[in-house]
């Protein structure tokens, strides 16, 4: 019985050191795979090096004709870009119309641009939350267009609309317009952007950082100074990835004010932390108008920004419900239309 037990231990045992002799096999071989592979790269590039070179010897007295030039194979738009003009005044012609700014801009198709002789650094969807603001709309367009062709962004201007008559939520709109964009193209950067605020300095860059980025540091309705500390409204640039990992806006905003706070507090929640442009560049002009019917204060916002912390998960793009009625792609814009059936 003792012998017995002494020989399973040992067959045991036995077992075991197989196993261990046999990892420690498998452990160097793969190991001096991994040092091979290791160590073929630069034969590779080596190799690479010395092909180019014979293509470059090989045609060396041949015409060559350069190769088409496709969005895959441009050089890098020049940063700063070469376009760029500072502070612009801006001037509102009361007569204009759609026409007018479409005989302007007759690169833009579908409501889309990309510079043609290089590669833009960024792909970048503006977002404007919209109801019944037309000539704001307008004017916004005809400025907006130009001032992001100067930059030589890769961008495209959403427009999206609340049907019916329920309080404007320009907080769940955006969050519809950061989903529904991201079925055209897997845009890099989003700017959310009011439609009443027109930036003055091109030098104001329309593209996203490594940290979320507040554009509007003054109009001139308040002479150009940042309304309060912490603000973080009007038109803000945050990445694709900044955007997810907030969970986007609350859906809960209904009527004017808060939603923006509510933004800064699931950023800094994530522990990231705003910029802003220098404020003589971070300047908007905003054009005049009175509060529209359908978005009036809303009286819950301070009631709603002390739950953040609680509800951020679960209130966001996570739980956007939308009904979309219409997207149309017009010359200068796409067009979006939903309806939040739903909520009050
Ligand atoms: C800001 O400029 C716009 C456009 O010129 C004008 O409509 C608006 O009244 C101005 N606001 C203030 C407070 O000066």
């Amino acid at each position: 019985m003792a012998f017995k037990v002494t020989f399973h231990f040992s067959y045991k045992f036995r077992l075991l050191l197989l196993f261990t002799l046999g990892m420690m096999v498998v452990g160097w071989a793969t190991s001096n795979y991994i040092v091979g592979a290791i160590q073929e790269i630069p034969k590779a590039k080596d190799f690479m090096a010395n092909f180019n070179k014979a293509i470059i010897w090989g045609t060396e007295g041949t015409v060559t004709e350069e190769a088409p030039k496709t969005k895959a194979n441009l050089e890098s738009c020049p940063s700063p870009s070469p376009y760029l003009k500072g502070q612009n005044k801006l001037i509102f012609k009361p007569d204009l119309t759609l026409e007018d700014v479409q005989a302007e801009n007759t690169k833009v198709h579908r409501g889309r641009y990309h510079p043609e002789d290089c590669k833009a650094a960024q792909r970048v969807a503006i977002l404007i939350p919209h109801r019944n603001r037309e000539k704001h709309l307008l004017y916004l367009l005809e400025h907006l267009h130009p001032f992001l062709q100067r930059q030589q962004l890769d961008y495209g201007i959403y427009i999206i609309n609340q049907a019916g008559s329920k309080k404007f939520n320009r907080a769940k709109l955006l969050n519809v317009g950061y989903l529904e964009a991201l079925k055209d193209e897997n845009w890099d950067c989003f700017i959310f952007h009011d439609v009443d605020l027109v930036p003055e300095n091109d030098f104001n860059l329309y593209t996203c950082e490594d940290q979320p980025k507040h554009l509007v540091v003054g109009r001139n309705s308040t002479g150009y100074r940042l309304r309060y500390s912490g603000y973080f409204g009007g038109v803000t640039a945050l990445s694709r990835e900044q955007f997810f990992k907030v969970n986007g806006f609350s859906n809960n905003y209904w009527g004017w004010g808060g939603e923006d706070d509510d933004l800064r507090l699931r950023v800094e929640l994530q522990r990231m932390k705003i910029t802003r442009p220098l404020p003589e560049v971070g300047k908007y002009t905003m054009i005049f108008h009175t509060r529209d019917r359908g978005n009036e204060v809303n009286k819950d916002r301070m009631k709603l920004l002390h739950q953040v912390s609680k509800v951020w998960r679960t209130d966001g793009l996570s739980s956007c419900i939308y009904k979309l009625l219409s997207v149309d792609y017009n010359p200068l814009y796409i067009n979006l239309t939903v309806d939040f059936w739903s909520d009050p």
